[in-house]
């Protein structure tokens, strides 16, 4: 039977080296595949941890000249422009067709299914972006749909991993602990991310969905996530807020992140494909993270600080 998994043989481009894309190069170069990332500045001299950078900055007039032969797997980070600009789609597509491609992955996000009210949503469900820049991804999912490339689609919800849980703002005083009655989000360990691409990509094509949610089994109130992450910490909650009292102090960007209230359904990933969560909830996933960050910080690494 062919193998479609990275495997020592798999030459794999990751446009988009940030935050997710560089932790599935990680675990792309740890099976052994050759692995480039892109990212807008200049690579650094060397390749540290087998990784190859290559400079990708259309907007300032950095191109991808040639791109890396025999590529095999290729993962798709960037977001999406408010023009509905896509670096990779606008500059990379007719290059992307030349190679011999078993799979390309693209990373959407689950506010394409709008506003639901609380009420779970899968990928059957219609797609009605209220934010503008959810309707500016669903075009850009479409058109990497359409591109006759390999492509899925996973679709996630906040992001979150070492570095990127509330453990720095509670202990800077600036968290927020705000309460909307019924409101809940869904997010996703980095780490199930890249397992979910490793799990889609290892399908047979036929057996691969265009669609795929990546979302914990845990829906639930940021209040109640921030509610844990002090207790990991053991240090105080600020004073409980009501959306609607702090609303109109919020800025935009935070506020559109109070708009759509709903529940992504996880349940063609894991019944239907059969992938196990390594983090179902925020509880292991958070425990987890801080005992990296921890790690990290005392072996003295800069990545440690580094995380967005
Ligand atoms: N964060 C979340 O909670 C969340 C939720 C749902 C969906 N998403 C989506 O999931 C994807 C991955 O998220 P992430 O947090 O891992 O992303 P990230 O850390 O911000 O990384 C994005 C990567 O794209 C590159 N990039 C951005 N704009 C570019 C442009 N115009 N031209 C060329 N390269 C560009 C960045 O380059 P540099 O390295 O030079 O900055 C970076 O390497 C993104 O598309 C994001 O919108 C995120």
């Amino acid at each position: 039977m062919t193998s479609w998994a990275v495997n020592p043989d798999a030459r794999v481009l990751v446009i988009g080296g940030g935050y997710t894309g560089q932790r599935f190069a990680a675990s792309a170069a740890a099976a052994g595949a050759r692995v480039w990332l892109t990212r807008r500045s200049a690579p650094e001299a060397g390749n540290a941890d087998g990784l190859q950078w290559l400079r990708f900055d259309p907007a300032n007039g950095h191109h991808l000249t040639a791109l890396p032969d025999g590529l095999s797997h290729v993962l798709v980070t960037l977001p999406t422009g408010s023009d509905d600009s896509d670096a990779a789609l606008d500059h990379l597509l007719p290059a992307l067709r030349q190679q011999p491609l078993a799979w390309l992955g693209y990373l959407s996000t689950t506010g394409v299914y709008g506003d639901s009210g609380g009420a779970w949503v899968d990928e059957d469900s219609p797609t009605e972006p209220t934010l503008p820049r959810s309707q500016a991804r669903l075009r850009c999912e479409q058109r990497w749909l359409a591109s006759g490339l390999p492509v899925m689609s996973f679709r996630l919800p906040a992001i979150y991993g070492p570095g990127r849980c509330p453990f720095e703002q509670l202990r800077q005083g600036s968290a927020r602990l705000v309460h909307k009655p019924a409101q809940v989000f869904c997010r996703i360990h980095v780490d199930d991310i890249v397992g979910a691409l490793m799990h889609g990509l290892a399908l047979p094509p036929e057996a691969r969905p265009a669609l795929l949610n990546v979302s914990d089994d845990t829906p639930c109130p940021s209040s109640e996530t921030l509610g844990y992450a002090a207790h990991l910490l053991g240090c105080k909650l600020p004073p409980l807020q009501r959306f609607e009292t702090v609303a109109a102090s919020m800025s935009p960007m935070a506020l559109s992140f109070w708009a759509d209230n709903r529940r992504v359904s996880n349940r063609r990933l894991c019944q239907e494909l059969g992938y196990r969560l390594r983090y179902p909830s925020y509880r292991e996933g958070f425990a987890a993270s801080l005992a990296e960050e921890q790690a990290l910080a005392a072996a003295g690494s800069p990545r440690a600080a580094a995380q967005p």
